[in-house]
């Protein structure tokens, strides 16, 4: 039998706000997507994983949710939905959809029925409700602070308009957290999993998988000693959550996967592996090292021996909708990701993370497992910086007191073609702009503009792709070749080898992997084939070896 695809999938994430507005209301739509399915196809996409499109205010750019089986408006209906997946499977592509199971929106039903409802109603049970400390419940219940900046609980104004008890959002005010320790929680969701089944999709991306149960003692984190683990993530209820989920994927045919988000370092993530829970989690490790060879190298060990122990995939990644650009992030001095509100002045050479970006993608294609590369990022697109704070979305703009300018500079809509904005993002003479404003150099990095040039970022993602399946990359061991200290080669079954220069000088090719042919390459070698072939700084190769 041969192995599930997801164990070595190319997974496309589309994030829908800024894909492909059909409409011309400046927002990304399903009939946008479905018109664009054949560019994934092109590119050499297994699987798309679409953000999330149910019904929704948009405080968090849909991950609060209103109705998990319903297509918000502004995105289509659901039989556009229906369409979507059918449609993606003629042309191939396997359709991942997000599930959010933390929290839901505000606006969701059933929280509206707990404000209705009042303390100690099983409404309220559905969520997590508690009295407030202070002599008349005025201080929060405990210490938590939101991920996106303040206080993690809000106090609500009771039916009869005096100020009640406090629920608890991990993330946005508007996103209170489900209590998944509520039966009636678990079995709703098996039923929005089903319902999605159903409709045939693929798998699900699974949001901050590992927050669904929190400590029951909901602990002050300032009475925790010292590393120990924290209330809010990694408890051990939550495996037994991925355990029913597993259990429903399992009874529909094909191989369906659950991806998670888990944001936990490597070993801790990987107790969500077993083999009946999570198929597999985000690799973020890449994101959070330095572009630096030993960095690369232990990140790359460590997630492999961890794959090796729990048979769970990597699936790597360099980039998503809640990280800076990798362009942006490779081109400035401290290449690790750090928090948008340290970000704000680093001073950013694009150049040199475009020429770091094209040679990362060619290091992480090579690499056994799954990969997951983010809308734009086949464009080399950056981090819009600059985007006036007027037209700022994310939450994280509002709820860190204007510190932190949040996520949208990642989450800007895709150019497509044209000399100016909207770049084909919409239909000629729109009526509106684009919902967050796209850079006028972006004219040099459209589809259009890369689709026929061979040395563009959107031609090497294309060729390592085409490589990468013909080959069968995505299975398989690798082998680390001896190297010098900055620079890393390894090879790979089918005689192929990848070559990385992380060094500030160039080293000499043959020094690193004996080879036929140069595949592929993410910059122009420099040397002459007589004397020899140097690989530049920040430079990956694909090698023919035998
Ligand atoms: C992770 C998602 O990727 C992010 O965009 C969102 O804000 C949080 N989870 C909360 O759902």
């Amino acid at each position: 039998m041969s192995d599930p695809w997801w164990r070595g999938a190319a997974i496309y994430q589309l994030y829908i706000r800024s894909f492909a507005d059909s409409g011309g209301d400046g927002i990304g739509d399903l009939a946008g997507m479905r018109a664009r399915l054949g560019y994934l196809r092109d590119i050499g996409a297994d699987a798309v994983w679409v953000n999330p499109w149910y019904v929704s205010p948009m405080v968090d750019g849909g991950y609060d949710v209103a109705d998990y089986r319903d297509i918000d408006p502004v995105f289509g209906t659901l039989a556009d939905a229906e369409d979507y997946i059918r449609e993606a499977h003629r042309h191939r592509l396997r359709v991942i959809v997000d599930m959010v199971p933390n929290h839901c929106s505000s606006s969701h039903p059933w929280f509206r029925a707990a404000l209705a409802a009042g303390p100690g109603s099983a409404e309220r049970a559905r969520f997590i409700f508690r009295p407030g400390k202070g002599t008349n419940g005025e201080l929060p219940p405990n210490d938590w602070v939101s991920g996106f900046g303040g206080p993690a609980w809000t106090r609500v104004t009771e039916v009869d308009s005096r100020p009640g008890e406090w629920y608890l959002h991990l993330f946005a005010a508007e996103q209170p957290d489900f209590n998944w320790e509520n039966p009636e929680v678990r079995s709703e969701f098996h039923d929005i999993l089903r319902f999605w089944l159903d409709r045939d999709v693929d798998g699900f991306r699974v949001d901050a998988a590992d927050t669904l149960v929190k400590d029951p003692a909901l602990p002050d984190m300032a009475d925790l000693p010292a590393g120990a683990p924290s209330p809010q993530r990694g408890q051990a209820a939550s495996h037994e959550v991925f355990r029913g989920w597993r259990r429903i994927l399992a009874a529909y045919p094909g191989d369906r996967v659950l991806i998670g988000e888990i944001w936990l370092d490597l070993h801790d993530r990987a107790a969500y592996h077993a083999p009946d829970e999570l198929h597999t989690s985000f690799s973020f490790d890449l994101i959070r090292h330095p572009w630096s060879a030993p960095a690369m190298r232990q990140v790359i060990d460590a997630t492999l021996k961890s794959a090796t122990t729990t048979g769970a995939p990597p699936t790597w990644l360099l980039g998503n909708h809640d990280v800076t650009r990798v362009v942006t992030r490779y081109g400035r001095g401290d290449t690790r990701l750090v928090p948008d509100v340290q970000a704000a002045d680093i001073p950013t050479d694009h150049a040199l993370g475009t020429r770091r970006a094209r040679a990362a993608a060619l290091l992480t294609l090579a690499l056994p497992g799954s990969v997951c590369i983010y809308q734009g990022d086949e464009l080399g697109l950056w981090e819009v910086e600059n985007i006036p704070a007027d037209r700022l979305q994310d939450p994280v703009w509002e709820a860190s007191g204007h510190a932190d300018r949040g996520r949208d500079g990642c989450r800007v809509p895709m150019p497509w073609s044209g000399a100016a904005a909207p770049f084909g993002f919409s239909p000629d003479g729109a009526a509106a702009e684009p919902w967050l404003p796209q850079p006028a150099a972006w004219r040099d990095l459209t589809v259009a503009a890369q689709d026929s040039d061979p040395a563009s970022t959107l031609s090497l993602y294309r060729d390592a792709l085409r490589i990468r399946a013909e080959a069968g990359l995505g299975g398989g061991p690798m082998t680390w070749l001896q190297t010098e200290r900055g620079a890393l080669a390894f090879s790979r079954p089918g005689g192929l080898a990848c070559a990385v220069n992380l060094s500030g000088h160039p080293e000499k090719l043959t020094a690193l992997a004996r080879h036929r042919e140069v595949l592929l390459a993410s910059a122009p070698l420099e040397g002459s084939p007589d004397d020899g072939r140097l690989l530049p700084p920040d430079t990956a190769v694909w090698l023919r070896t035998v």
